[in-house]
């Protein structure tokens, strides 16, 4: 009861400060299509539904210039990450600091809104939104349904990833270029290992930024302290009913007060960043979405943790494990059952999907591939971190340009 009250009185003092933070910065409270739009950029919306129920917003990004209907260029399609949605592709580099953010001289330096970037490039890009986002629903379930919940990064594999790729596929008779990030990496190696004909005959290649496969070498504490206990924390959240963590937090981390406190959260989170500065660029991420973070999938990188990165299809714990599957572990998602180009990038300073792990899963693969820690350029000494990973103007001959190296080999695939 006390904790509901305390929550409620933080979530009206946060929309309050955010109501005044609007004005100061657009984009951290206009809709993703009125972004699009203000960049001069024309968008179209397409839902799909997969076979259990779930109804996706996918969005779809056309050059300066383009209508929607002559796009012409390859499909690329770009997973987002766990706790983020496509508006995270979208947001701008403006360091529009408001009256109640601080002045400090590391500012939020993005500019290269990726979706953009890209666009310009000639590619059509689409941006797909998984399960539990703020642009997802359900045709009989609703967020306040347990089972709304129940589902796994296994199941955004196995259902998301194949309705929005048959999709896109079909709407563009093409194959597709998928690119996803550290949950959308998860997302997409489930979909090609566990169906890897779909795969090779849909896709063209996965490029994977902070691949969360193999998570076991992880530098976040709050995740190794966890991960030791992830039965606990499952039971536990069962037992107070918790679904989704609220992530509207985030948006508390532009005020001076917090701020000390969010910096060093986040730097311990997710790797101190050279390049970014998360405090300002955390609010626009998910803006007035508060994007919901799955309670299911948090702990199924905990129990991946716990299991030394293996990469399974973790919806229960042991016990209901032994259940359904007559053993104790979930069975495998198999890596060498991928037969598309795999090309790996990791931040070297990223602490949640270390590069340690991600090599681990680049020498479980044995299809053509690739891997690269960035930055991976002479002249290049910032650290890229787990969010900046492809996101940075001051970084873009480091970090954009060895992807764009490596897209360049998929154009004639
Ligand atoms: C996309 O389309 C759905 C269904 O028509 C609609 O509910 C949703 O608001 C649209 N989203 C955006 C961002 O335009
Ligand atoms: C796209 O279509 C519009 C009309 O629908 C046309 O004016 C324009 O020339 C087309 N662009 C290309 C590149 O084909
Ligand atoms: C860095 O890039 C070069 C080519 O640009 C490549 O040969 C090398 O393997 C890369 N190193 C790493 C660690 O990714």
């Amino acid at each position: 009861m006390f904790v509901k009250i305390s929550i409620t009185i933080l979530c009206v003092v946060i929309f309050f400060f955010q109501e005044l933070q609007c004005s100061n910065d657009p984009d951290i409270c206009d809709s993703f299509e009125s972004i699009v739009k203000r960049y001069g950029y024309q968008m179209e919306n397409i839902t799909v539904q997969t076979d259990d129920g779930y109804i996706l917003q996918n969005f779809r990004i056309s050059r300066v210039g383009t209508n929607m209907q002559n796009i012409t260029g390859p499909p690329l399609v770009i997973w987002h990450a766990f706790d983020r949605n496509a508006r995270c592709f979208v947001v701008n580099e403006k360091d529009s600091l408001g009256i109640l953010t601080t002045t400090s001289a590391l500012h939020f330096s993005c500019s290269y809104f990726v979706a953009f970037y890209y666009a310009d490039a000639g590619y059509d890009v689409w941006l797909p939104n998984v399960r539990g986002t703020v642009f997802s629903s359900h045709i009989s379930l609703t967020p306040n349904d347990a089972e709304y919940w129940d589902f796994s990064y296994g199941k955004i594999g196995k259902n998301d990833v194949k309705a929005v790729v048959e999709m896109i596929v079909e709407k563009t008779g093409q194959k597709l270029i998928t690119m996803g990030h550290s949950l959308g990496t998860s997302a997409l190696f489930v979909y090609a290992s566990a169906y890897p004909e779909d795969a090779s005959k849909n896709l063209k290649g996965i490029i994977a930024h902070a691949p969360a496969i193999n998570l076991y070498h992880t530098k976040t504490i709050y995740l190794s302290i966890l991960s030791n206990i992830p039965d606990l924390v499952r039971t536990n959240f069962g037992l107070f009913k918790i679904n989704y963590i609220d992530s509207s937090l985030e948006t508390a981390c532009q005020y001076k007060l917090v701020e000390p406190f969010c910096e060093l959260l986040i730097n311990s989170l997710f790797g101190k960043s050279d390049n970014i500065n998360l405090k300002y660029s955390l609010p626009k991420f998910t803006g007035r979405g508060n994007e919901p973070i799955s309670s299911q999938v948090f702990i199924n990188y905990l129990q991946m943790i716990q299991q030394k990165g293996y990469f399974a299809d973790y919806s229960y714990g042991p016990l209901k494990n032994l259940q359904v599957y007559g053993k104790i572990n979930p069975p495998a998602f198999n890596l060498k059952n991928i037969n598309i180009r795999v090309d790996i990038f990791c931040g070297i300073n990223d602490y949640v999907c270390s590069c340690e792990d991600a090599k681990t899963t680049f020498n479980m693969l044995e299809t053509e591939k690739s891997y690269t820690i960035l930055p991976n350029n002479s002249g290049c000494h910032g650290k890229v971190a787990h969010l900046d990973l492809f996101m940075c103007s001051n970084m873009k001959h480091c970090v954009f340009d060895p992807i764009d190296n490596i897209l360049a080999n998929y154009i004639n695939l």
